[in-house]
């Protein structure tokens, strides 16, 4: 692939991931431009087909393609606020909720760019690997022509809707709404069991087991949701709510906190207030309305 067709890159935030990127699109054989607010962490990248710019602008100036890796909303419009976008496309790897992308969007349409979102599944080690996922939304046809260079960043990245809020709902969805209570959800449980006894390498040997199991779960609660079927004959949300009601009163004897299991009482005694505690477990969520 001639990456050289791509023309020169403006990549804005040289923090933890973007010179991670700017590093992967350099030996991607990408002439880059870089910016960064304190001057340093961009001259600490300038190299063999990558140059530091002074400010922003004169970044922006330099490129067809601009990638942001700045840390939030109002970095990027503080940086871009009068910068040459006319002409420009834009790629957006700052995290944004998907109210903030619409806007972003229309901020930087309104001044001539042309806007591509893209929301990083990955950390800074992961960048340039080939299972790599950043997923893209908005215009497909940008998507595609800079395909070669956003298939640089992460490997396995794709386009996943013309509507530019899809990837950051994603990612609200996916990162906000269960990777992190899941994930503080188990470092509360291996507290609880570890000062209680159980042997580290006992909970070792369940982890394999514990993600078949949940996975079979969260299949079973993916239909579910979408069909709005919530009938079960295996566990009612009541049976998981007076399990769970039971449990928290160990975890709080035990002097832990038990913060995501105090959540999951609350979601399942809201299940019942609403008379769904005789459906599966699934009906703790809201019956969705389908976006058109
Ligand atoms: N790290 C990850 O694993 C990861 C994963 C997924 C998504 N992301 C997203 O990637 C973005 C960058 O994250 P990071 O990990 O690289 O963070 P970081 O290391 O803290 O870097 C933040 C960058 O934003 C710049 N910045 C902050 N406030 C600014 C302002 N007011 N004006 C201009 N520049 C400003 C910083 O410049 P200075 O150096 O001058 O402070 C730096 O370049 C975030 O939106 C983050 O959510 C990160």
């Amino acid at each position: 692939v001639d990456v050289e067709q791509q023309g020169t890159v403006a990549l804005l935030g040289c923090g933890l991931m973007g010179s991670a990127i700017a590093r992967t699109l350099s030996e991607a054989g990408h002439d880059l431009v870089v910016w960064n607010r304190s001057p340093e962490k961009a001259q600490a990248l300038v190299g063999d087909g990558v140059r530091a710019a002074a400010t922003a602008h004169e970044a922006v100036a330099a490129a067809q393609v601009v990638v942001s890796v700045l840390s939030d909303d109002d970095a990027f419009r503080g940086a871009l606020e009068g910068a040459p976008l006319q002409g420009r496309t834009v790629v957006n790897l700052t995290t944004l909720i998907p109210e903030e992308v619409t806007a972003t969007e229309a901020w930087v349409t309104s001044r001539g760019g042309r806007y591509l979102d893209g929301v990083l599944m990955a950390y800074p080690a992961d960048i340039g690997g080939k299972d790599t996922v950043v997923n893209y939304a908005g215009p497909a046809g940008i998507h595609r022509e800079l395909e070669p260079m956003l298939l640089a960043i992460g490997g396995a990245s794709r386009h996943v809707s013309e509507d530019v809020r899809a990837a950051a709902v994603m990612d609200v969805a996916a990162v906000g709404m269960f990777t992190i209570p899941v994930l503080s959800a188990y470092a509360e449980s291996t507290a609880y069991a570890l000062s209680n006894g159980v042997p580290e390498d006992a909970l070792h040997e369940r982890l394999d087991r514990g993600l078949r199991s949940l996975r079979n779960q969260m299949e079973k609660i993916l239909r579910a949701v979408a069909s709005g079927d919530h009938e079960t004959d295996q566990a009612t949300a009541d049976t998981y709510g007076a399990a769970a009601r039971l449990f928290l009163t160990a975890v709080q004897d035990a002097g832990h906190r038990g913060r995501l299991l105090e959540a999951a009482v609350a979601a399942l005694d809201d299940a019942r207030t609403a008379g769904r505690g005789h459906l599966g477990i699934s009906a703790v969520a809201a019956p969705v309305r389908h976006a058109d």
